[in-house]
């Protein structure tokens, strides 16, 4: 893949030469007997963006979600979420799997989050309806075109969340994006939830690793959980290390991922076929109305040596990150709009 211009996920990212040079140096040890220096100073340090008291390195986002909703969602109780949520599309039933938890969700709005609507679907605890237990929402939203979910109504649902004794949570693989992007100090947001999920391998650049971020003794609860799911790990450090890289070196940078991500929307969108406004570093596409379907496009764009997502039949995605240049965002803008144009 490296000689072609991978616009299909931030995920696709390898580490830089400073990072594998800080992972090559780490101090490491047990972290399942708690004894690897670097996994604990990088959940301090990032217990600590979110002011929050504790956090847990896990081997992958859908771990890190999966965790934080058995710690908030008893078995047999329900989460609320959107029905575009990455907890409901793309974690293969985990929550049902593994911590029977029953799922119900609001019609996909992406950032456009209407706090009222979920008021409205919050059952209370009792013997006759399942009672609802959390709620859980996307920063930035994956699949709703890494839309920004403004502060203010993350204000109203927590208090929405508070009148109806439910928890909060927050999957942020991409929060980061949201920081920048608004502005909100990653503080404010931490305030906001009872437990967020955190990626260091999107966006940031790292090769693997998220955080669960919570409260310390659900934190403690959720290494039991942690380990249960086969996720303890053992000289982690060394992908430790990388996170702590990223996160020292990779937060700022992605206003630029942002602006490339302005430059392909701004090419693509004289055809009609943006499908929302370009917040942060996705692209999303909708081509109901244009002449090619999904498929067709992504196949063009690869025969010119362009990576894009297909979503759906009408649906595709381009995604910028650390790995693309300036100079491939203004190819792959030029293949598009040639592709598009034809
Ligand atoms: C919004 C969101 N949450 C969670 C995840 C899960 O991360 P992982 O692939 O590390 O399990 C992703 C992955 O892309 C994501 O986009």
């Amino acid at each position: 893949m490296a000689d072609l211009i991978d616009l299909r996920s931030d995920t696709v990212t390898r580490p830089t030469a400073e990072m594998r040079q800080a992972m090559a140096g780490a101090e490491v040890g047990d972290d399942v007997y708690g004894e690897d220096p670097t996994v604990k100073a990088l959940e301090a340090e990032v217990a600590a963006m979110f002011g929050h008291e504790a956090a847990l390195f896990c081997p992958s986002g859908s771990m890190a979600n999966q965790i934080a909703l058995q710690l908030l969602v008893p078995p047999g109780s329900e989460l609320l979420c959107d029905a575009d949520a990455h907890v409901v599309t793309y974690e293969m039933g985990a929550a049902a799997a593994y911590g029977g938890v029953t799922s119900r969700t609001w019609p996909p709005v992406g950032a456009q989050l209407d706090p009222d609507v979920v008021a409205g679907m919050v059952r209370p605890d009792g013997y006759w309806a399942v009672p609802t237990r959390a709620i859980a929402v996307e920063q930035t939203h994956n699949r709703g075109g890494g839309g920004v979910i403004p502060l203010d109504t993350l204000r109203e649902l927590r208090r929405v969340a508070d009148a109806g004794q439910v928890a909060l949570h927050c999957d942020g693989a991409r929060i980061w994006h949201a920081h920048v992007a608004d502005g909100v100090p990653l503080a404010n947001y931490g305030a906001l939830f009872d437990t967020l999920s955190v990626c260091l391998s999107k966006g940031l650049g790292a090769p693997v690793g998220s955080l669960v971020v919570g409260a310390a003794d659900r934190i403690e609860r959720g290494r039991v959980i942690r380990k249960r799911m086969g996720g303890g790990m053992r000289q982690a450090g060394i992908l430790a290390a990388a996170g702590r890289h990223a996160l020292a070196h990779h937060i700022d940078r992605l206003a630029a991922d942002h602006a490339k991500a302005a430059r392909l929307a701004e090419a693509v969108a004289p055809f009609g076929v943006l499908a929302t406004t370009v917040r942060t570093n996705i692209v999303p596409l909708d081509l109901t109305k244009a002449p090619l379907d999904a498929p067709t496009l992504a196949a063009a764009a690869r025969a010119e040596g362009v990576l894009i997502s297909v979503l759906g039949p009408h649906t595709a995605r381009l995604v910028t990150h650390l790995d693309v240049t300036d100079a491939q965002v203004d190819q792959a803008a030029t293949t598009l709009t040639h592709i598009l144009r034809h």
